[in-house]
């Protein structure tokens, strides 16, 4: 189980990750959603120990029980290698070019897990089956560069899987693939999550891959988790300003086609996303929000409990 406790990752005054409260526990699949530089995947290394040197970390992490924050690096490896793992959106670069792709996910095995060489192979063809690998002993055999899209992410989820996590982080991981490879992988993390007990962190632009994926979803908005509930209950019924903006500004919950080439992103709420420096200190939101009150950008809203999901805005309180 992770708990997160008032966890804040900042760069001087610019706060990426603002008192970040959030309980994981085996078997959840939870879905973080937001547009860009909202926090998601501050908050995906956070739980890795990974933030980067120049942050500041503060507030509470603790790991089944064990006390994170402030732990050293050693630390944090014995974490990694046993209780959580991290994919990243563009499999290629995760990947050794090099390395026969086999090779890459049993080197792991050996090294962490103590198993013979064989044995290693071996546990590398099971994983490669699992995660839907097709002809598995050959592709083993091969190199990133002879591979496409969506096998180099079957690979990185193997490789993800190697160490048996409890949680696995997956960061907009289906962004680089096509249309119908996006599905297969996004399925594919749900049915590993759910067979092996596992939970499952899914960073996602997507909206229809989070509500496939995921019975619980997070908001996130300017470093602050704004809404958190049922996956099915926030998407039909959202209860912050900014998750309503996020879903109104949605033309289709069906897969989007491509445009010019590029795929639609989360579609846009009027105004940007201001610098983090220049965000409100009350309600990050406040500034672009369309039922915005005198006191929303300077009064930080707390988080309420709406009934099984909670929401921070002030225009929720006291029957406004
Ligand atoms: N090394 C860094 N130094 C300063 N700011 C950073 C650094 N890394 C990330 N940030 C800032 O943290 C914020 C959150 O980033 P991120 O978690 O990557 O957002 P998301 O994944 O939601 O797009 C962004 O505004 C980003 O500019
Ligand atoms: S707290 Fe105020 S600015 Fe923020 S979302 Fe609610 S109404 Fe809008
Ligand atoms: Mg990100």
């Amino acid at each position: 189980m992770f708990e997160l406790d008032q966890l804040s990752v900042s760069f001087g005054t610019a706060t990426a990750l603002r008192e970040a409260t959030l309980t994981i526990r085996p078997g959840d699949r939870l879905g973080v959603v937001g547009e860009s530089g909202s926090g998601k995947t501050m908050l995906g290394l956070s739980l890795m120990g990974m933030a980067p040197d120049a942050a500041q970390v503060t507030g509470r992490l603790t790991v089944d029980g064990q006390e994170m924050t402030g732990a050293g690096e050693a630390d944090w490896q014995r974490l990694r290698a046993r209780k959580v793992a991290m994919i990243f959106q563009e499999p290629m670069s995760a990947l050794n070019p090099l390395r026969r792709v086999g090779d890459t996910v049993a080197d792991p095995l050996r090294i962490h897990m103590g198993l013979s060489a064989a044995e290693a192979d071996a546990r590398a063809l099971d994983l490669f089956r699992e995660v839907g690998m097709p002809d598995p002993e050959a592709r083993l055999r091969q190199f990133p560069h002879e591979m496409s899209g969506g096998q180099r992410q079957r690979v990185l989820i193997a490789l993800a899987l190697a160490c048996d996590p409890a949680l696995l982080i997956a960061d907009e991981p289906t962004t680089a693939l096509d249309a119908n490879i996006r599905l297969r992988i996004t399925d594919l993390l749900a049915r590993l999550a759910d067979q092996r007990g596992m939970a499952l962190l899914f960073i996602s632009h997507d909206l229809a891959a989070v509500a496939r994926a995921t019975t619980e979803i997070a908001v996130m908005y300017g470093g602050d988790i704004v809404e958190r509930g049922a996956t099915p209950a926030v998407l039909k019924d959202p209860a912050h300003p900014y998750t309503r903006g996020l879903l109104g500004a949605r033309p289709d919950p069906a897969p989007q086609p491509r445009r010019n080439g590029k795929r639609p992103r989360l579609p846009t709420i009027p105004g940007t996303v201001p610098a983090l420096g220049d965000l409100a200190p009350g309600c990050r939101f406040s500034g672009r929000c369309p039922v915005e009150l005198a006191h929303c950008a300077t009064v930080r809203p707390e988080m309420r409990d709406l009934g099984g999901r909670f929401a921070a805005c002030h225009a929720l309180e006291g029957g406004a």
